[in-house]
């Protein structure tokens, strides 16, 4: 008997199964669309028996039921991966993990969550995110429950998840550092309410300041599919970049992976030396093809900070000048349009109008670039210059960006606050692109 009669029986003649006790990890969602979504948990044993009930209502009226993905032989059996499809665009959902044989308990909220669909793609809609990086592992600082305070529509993580530094190749080395992010009450608050959208930089992808040749790539490339609700990956290999891309509203997103195909960096800066990679260099162009003027404005998601000086000798795309301008010159070649970049790594709250992004030959390609970090990490100055001035936290504040997208048509107004676990405004950037 296959698993989807099983789960069929169990849920025919069981039902109302109870909500599961057993997950102990999570849940997270992500991978968001006007239809489909991705739920993720860790239970205490295999997933089996185990389902998820999806409603528009809370209390679960009229629920959907989905199964998990069955794991290969090579994943952990007890994460469960849910593929929830077919769903109504611009809606609340909530969903709970259920099994048979459990007692159901309604003051037992360790295995429910909730989301929102999208808009569909193109659609004018108006909408907020957040965004930021770097916490020490397993952090419980309030600045989590402040992001959820703000209800985005998704919290994009963009680096440093965690600081476990995995240098051995080791799969359960990172289940363990996910398992540990996700055993923190405040973020698994923020992230039962709020999808995320994750790529990661040096600490939590490998060891400090790695690159393609860390030694855990393949262990992190393998758990990170395994465990976290990511959008498809573009790349054609098992083991390719993580980079992804989504839209909401009238917004493309294109998430780069600036760690696993990048060359070290104290390698020469030529016109070999690459932070992203050919092949996703190649699929990062394409992106941009296709939203160009499709889409009015398209975030590019880097981890550390597209704009920076050459000389700073940091860890970002100062380094990788070449690359830079190479893709800068090719950017106001094709005449590429309403691109804001964000990032984190550096631990500041910084923002530029686009003024001193002039990489290409003859000046530009000037798009505004927004940082934000960190969310519980002592505070650094890296990239810039910057045209608003870098905001450093205090001892034991943590900081995160918050995007509000206005769509009014003929334009579109972004506004970005630095804010911090109060909710108090550090600094901000205002600036419009044309919506038609
Ligand atoms: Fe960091």
């Amino acid at each position: 008997m296959n698993r989807s009669v099983l789960l069929l029986l169990a849920t025919t003649f069981l039902s109302p199964g109870g909500v599961a006790d057993v997950v102990s990890r999570g849940p997270w969602s992500g991978a968001i669309t006007h239809e489909s979504a991705v739920v993720v948990g860790k239970l205490d044993g295999p997933a089996q028996n185990v389902w998820l009930e999806l409603s528009p209502q809370a209390d679960f009226a009229a629920a959907q039921t989905f199964a998990p993905n069955t794991p290969a032989a090579d994943q952990a059996p007890e994460i469960a991966r849910i593929e929830l499809r077919g769903l109504k665009p611009d809606t609340v959902y909530y969903y709970r993990f259920c099994s048979a044989g459990n007692a159901m308990d309604e003051d037992d909220h360790r295995s429910t969550g909730t989301f929102r669909t999208f808009p569909i793609p193109g659609s004018v809609a108006s909408f907020k995110f957040a965004f930021s990086s770097c916490g020490r592992t397993g952090s419980t600082h309030a600045v989590y429950r402040q992001i959820k305070a703000q209800q985005p529509r998704v919290f994009l993580t963009i680096g440093d998840l965690h600081y476990e530094d995995i240098e051995r190749d080791h799969r359960e080395a990172f289940r363990s550092a996910y398992d540990s992010v996700l055993g923190s009450n405040s973020q698994r608050e923020l992230y039962r309410s709020v999808p995320i959208v994750y790529t990661w930089d040096d600490h939590d992808f490998g060891p400090n300041g790695s690159d393609r040749h860390s030694p855990s790539r393949l262990a992190s490339l393998a758990i990170y599919r395994e465990y976290v609700p990511h959008y498809p990956l573009e790349a054609p290999e098992p083991d390719g970049p993580i980079a992804q891309a989504f839209t909401l509203g009238r917004a493309r997103f294109i998430v780069l992976d600036c760690r696993s195909a990048r060359d070290a960096a104290g390698q020469p800066d030529d016109a070999d030396k690459t932070m992203l990679g050919s092949w996703q260099k190649a699929w990062l162009q394409r992106e941009l093809l296709a939203a160009n003027r499709k889409f009015p404005l398209i975030f590019i998601v880097s981890s550390v900070s597209w704009v920076s000086d050459e000389t700073s000798q940091r860890d970002n795309w100062g380094r990788f000048a070449t690359e830079r301008a190479e893709l800068s010159n090719w950017m106001v070649d094709q005449g590429i349009t309403g691109v804001c970049f964000l990032s984190g790594d550096a631990h500041m709250l910084a923002a530029d109008d686009g003024r001193n992004n002039n990489y290409a030959r003859n000046g530009g390609p000037n798009f505004p670039a927004l940082q934000a970090a960190p969310l519980d990490r002592s505070g650094s100055i890296k990239g810039g210059p910057w045209s608003v001035a870098p905001v450093l936290p205090e001892p034991g504040e943590g900081q995160f960006g918050l995007v509000e997208v206005d769509d009014r048509g003929d334009k579109i107004h972004v506004l970005f606050r630095g804010l911090n676990q109060e909710g108090e405004e550090k600094l901000r950037l205002e600036f419009s692109v044309a919506g038609e």
